[in-house]
């Protein structure tokens, strides 16, 4: 009944407040006020555009890792150690050994013949092994990605590129060992430098 009452008396101060208004800090009053148009009930009053992005901010997003390695954060996992990861936060979207689904099929795949495979994966597609890291640190868990610490997400690699049988069972992957792992699909790619029309087709 409290709660009830309580619901209520938000709702209530809700309709007309200032705070109904865009970007009108809908968490600001420490209630759940109105939302603003187009935002999402948690944005901020404002974004502070314009201003000096600080160095902490940037370090936030700068978190890419290139092909030789550059931009791997310290950190290392073991086979067994993902293993328990992937269980714990993958299985349920790529399944059990990583090719039932529902989700994309991260282990195995067809053969290249003369066309590229039509199941394609990380053992059979992807050409550097640190995109492993970068794409994973970015992205999954799909729906709540940035989850993982840089030693959990070493370990899901090197559980994955173990599925793929691509390092063996006591692999410890870190920064050095990722960057070092040559993926089977290393040289099925080469750069695009056709030219033609208005200048290198991309
Ligand atoms: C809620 C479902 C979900 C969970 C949980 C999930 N994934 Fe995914 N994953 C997806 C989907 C969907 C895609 C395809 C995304 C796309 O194509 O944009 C994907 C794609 C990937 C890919 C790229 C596959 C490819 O070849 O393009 C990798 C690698 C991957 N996930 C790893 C992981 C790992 C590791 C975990 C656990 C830490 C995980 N995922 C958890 C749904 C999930």
């Amino acid at each position: 009944m409290r709660a009830l009452a309580m619901g209520l008396t938000v709702a209530l101060c809700a309709c007309g407040s200032p705070a109904n208004e865009p970007g009108g800090g809908a968490l600001a009053d420490g209630a759940l006020l109105g939302m603003p148009e187009g935002l999402p009930m948690h944005a901020p009053a404002r974004f502070s555009i314009g201003s000096e992005a600080p160095s902490d901010r940037v370090a936030m997003w700068d978190i890419d890792a290139k092909p030789d390695g550059e931009g791997l954060p310290m950190g290392s996992g073991t086979v067994a150690q993902g293993r328990q990861v992937f269980e714990t936060f993958c299985v349920e979207c790529h399944g059990a050994t990583g090719t039932e689904g529902p989700n994309d099929a991260l282990v195995g795949g067809d053969e290249w013949g003369e066309q590229m495979p039509s199941v394609r994966t990380v053992g059979n597609y992807w050409q550097y092994s640190t995109t492993l890291f970068d794409y994973i640190r970015r992205a999954m868990p799909q729906l709540t990605p940035g989850l993982l610490t840089s030693n959990e997400t070493y370990a899901v690699i090197a559980y994955l590129l173990y599925l793929n049988e691509i390092v063996p069972e006591d692999a410890v992957m870190t920064a050095e060992t990722l960057a070092a792992v040559e993926m089977p699909a290393r040289d099925r790619f080469i750069v695009d430098d056709r030219e033609g029309g208005d200048g290198p087709i991309r």
